[in-house]
């Protein structure tokens, strides 16, 4: 907390002398070893320090992939292949930074969800909450770019679906289009400008990171109760307690990372990625890595236009406007309590919230010809049932009508149950049970 006062002590001279001139080890003592947590935070507070890991790992296996890799339409491709057959561990370091992106977006979902519940975005963390959203679209711009990387079918064809989204903006879309492609489509000067902003972007998300956790320092942990800290006796010091618990919580992830590196090292990608990019052969079913299919499926569900608005424009502002509104949340809670553990009613919406977001996923992964179920075929042989487009339209209403509906009314409605004292009243009333 910005109020915390300093404890460190220099105890030899060269820290006497440093801590005169630049007082760093007195930043990271006060940061990261005698900092106050809350005491209550449960194993959904580690996966901060989890990001800060998988970031790590991506810029390390990154800067070591670039030694190697090519970026040239021609030749991309191959030098993956070579990477992964005649460099040294080549194939272990692009492993771990393919899945390590999946890991990296699996960690940061987990992360907003638990955000999300608690109400960590609430006052006085709005900041805070902004410059997570910040990393979060740099994040998906960065994987973006880096799938276009390999240069297979499917990077190429992921390229020229999201860039031609820009073409669908009225008057200025086609010369922006142009613009960020290099040229009329997709081809070698689009490859190099995504492979230098894909270097670029991840020290972009580490500046911010900094930002992020500065913040962070300066309002306090929120802690699953959503109250506040009141006193010292709310706290423990973050190291050894927090330290120790981070440390732990990075191990398992980083057994199950790599079981994905060693034993499913292409479970998360796509087959039609090992093909050479062809683009004079389209693929039938063109998708986005996992994490971004909820975004997908979301664009695919407009397949109407609305009076001179054409289908395509809605998908793409639609799209947009699903990252847009997370930006938005602090403002959007109109609830005075923090936590949904104490808030019954929203609880419910929040569970239904989760379960849009996985479906959305899954039907971003589908055909949008596909039948959710099928009930038979009308008189003119028109598939009567579910439709995964069907599906995608009510999911994405409810993704929409829960930021912009669900989070101001029932703020103002909901009976929150009461509110403990103090993080240590509720943590002694846990222990009676
Ligand atoms: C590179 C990505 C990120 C890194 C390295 C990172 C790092 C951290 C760390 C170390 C913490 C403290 C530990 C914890 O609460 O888990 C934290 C807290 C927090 N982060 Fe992030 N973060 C990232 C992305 C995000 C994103 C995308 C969001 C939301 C859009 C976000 C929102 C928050 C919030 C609200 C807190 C405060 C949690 C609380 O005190 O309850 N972060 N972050």
């Amino acid at each position: 907390m910005s109020d915390h006062k300093s404890t460190y002590e220099p105890k030899t001279g060269i820290e006497k002398w440093l801590d005169a001139r630049l007082p760093i080890i007195r930043l990271g003592y006060d940061s990261f070893v005698d900092y106050p947590t809350p005491k209550n935070l449960n194993y959904w507070w580690t996966f901060g320090g989890i990001l800060s890991l998988c970031l790590g790992i991506q810029i390390i296996t990154g800067v070591i992939l670039a030694m190697h890799y090519v970026a040239s339409a021609d030749l991309a491709f191959n030098s993956v292949e070579r990477i992964m057959r005649d460099v040294n561990y080549g194939w272990l370091i692009r492993y771990a930074h393919a899945n390590g992106a999946s890991m990296f977006f699996f960690a940061v979902y987990i992360h907003m969800f638990r955000g999300l519940y608690y109400g960590s975005y609430k006052a006085p963390r709005e900041v805070l909450w902004l410059l997570g959203c910040v990393i979060y679209f740099l994040m998906i711009a960065t994987a973006f770019m880096g799938y276009v990387l390999p240069w297979g079918q499917m990077s190429y064809y992921g390229a020229v679906v999201i860039t031609n989204l820009i073409g669908a903006i009225p008057v200025v879309g086609p010369s922006i289009l142009t613009w960020l492609q290099g040229g009329f489509s997709v081809d070698q000067p689009t490859l190099n400008r995504f492979f230098s902003l894909h270097y670029l972007l991840p020290f972009v998300i580490a500046g911010v990171t900094v930002l992020h956790v500065w913040a962070l320092h300066v309002t306090g942990q929120n802690n699953p109760t959503g109250v506040e800290i009141k006193s010292k006796e709310d706290t423990v010091p973050f190291t050894p307690y927090a330290t120790i618990k981070d440390g732990f919580a990075m191990i398992l992830f980083l057994i199950m990372f790599a079981v994905f590196v060693f034993f499913a090292p292409d479970a998360l990608g796509h087959a039609d990625n090992y093909v050479p990019a062809n683009p004079l052969q389209t693929p039938n079913h063109i998708v986005p890595e996992w994490y971004m299919l909820p975004f997908y499926a979301i664009l695919r569900s407009m397949v109407f236009d609305i009076g001179p608005i054409p289908s395509k424009l809605i998908g793409v502002v639609l799209m947009f406007a699903a990252i847009a509104v997370i930006f938005l949340l602090p403002w959007l809670d109109t609830s005075k309590v923090r936590s949904m553990r104490y808030r019954p009613v929203m609880r419910w919406f929040f569970v239904l919230f989760v379960i849009t977001c996985v479906a959305l996923g899954w039907c971003g992964g589908k055909l949008p010809t596909d039948m959710v179920f099928s009930m038979g075929t009308d008189s003119h042989n028109n598939p009567i049932g579910l439709s995964v487009v069907l599906l995608s339209q009510i999911l994405t209403a409810y993704y929409f009508a829960f930021f912009l509906i669900i989070m101001p009314w029932i703020g103002l409605k909901e009976d929150p149950l009461p509110l403990p004292a103090s993080i240590s009243e509720a943590v002694l009333a846990g222990q009676k049970h």
